[in-house]
């Protein structure tokens, strides 16, 4: 066991933690921030996707021991809850950007480190960035309208 301090969508969280334990195991089993998925055992599906120091991560690739002294966010850091939901949140319910919404969270993390670094992606950059990210159920055509309605040249 070891203790670990580090920052959760604001907040200074310090906990005793297992040595192998993995950052997605932790924000969803200790923290209950069950917004962030688990999908594969194998790094390829994306549903873990958080903000680790400002970019985008697979959180199940990482131990939590890995992130002592740093900054997370995941998809709850992105509202206040209810529906007071972000801009992009809100243009996937108004684009019909999600199915069963599984895999949203991540592809939703994702999208928000995406449009940080490019204002104004094409939906061939859009769909190239999320090529870690696997949907089962949209086809990715409406996840990738409702992330360009919110860069400066929606269409
Ligand atoms: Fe992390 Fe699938 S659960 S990539
Ligand atoms: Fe079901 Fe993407 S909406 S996996």
């Amino acid at each position: 066991m070891a203790l670990i301090s580090l920052q959760i969508n604001g907040e200074y969280v310090t906990s005793e933690v297992q040595d192998n334990l993995l950052l997605v195991d932790f924000l969803r089993d200790n923290l209950e921030l069950t917004g962030t998925h688990i999908g594969c055992d194998t790094s390829q599906c994306g549903a873990c996707q958080i903000h680790f120091n400002g970019e985008a991560i697979k959180s199940c690739s990482m131990f939590v021991l890995e992130a002592e002294g740093g900054s997370v966010t995941t998809i709850e850091g992105l509202s206040k809850g209810g529906d007071d939901l972000s801009r992009l949140q809100k243009a996937f319910q108004e684009h019909h950007g999600l199915q069963c919404g599984f895999c949203t969270p991540g592809i939703i993390m994702t999208a928000v480190d995406l449009l940080r670094t490019n204002k104004n992606p094409s939906k061939k950059e859009i769909r190239e960035y999320l090529s870690g990210n696997m949907c089962r159920c949209t086809g990715y055509q409406n996840i990738v309208n409702a992330i360009k309605s919110v860069t400066s040249e929606p269409n």
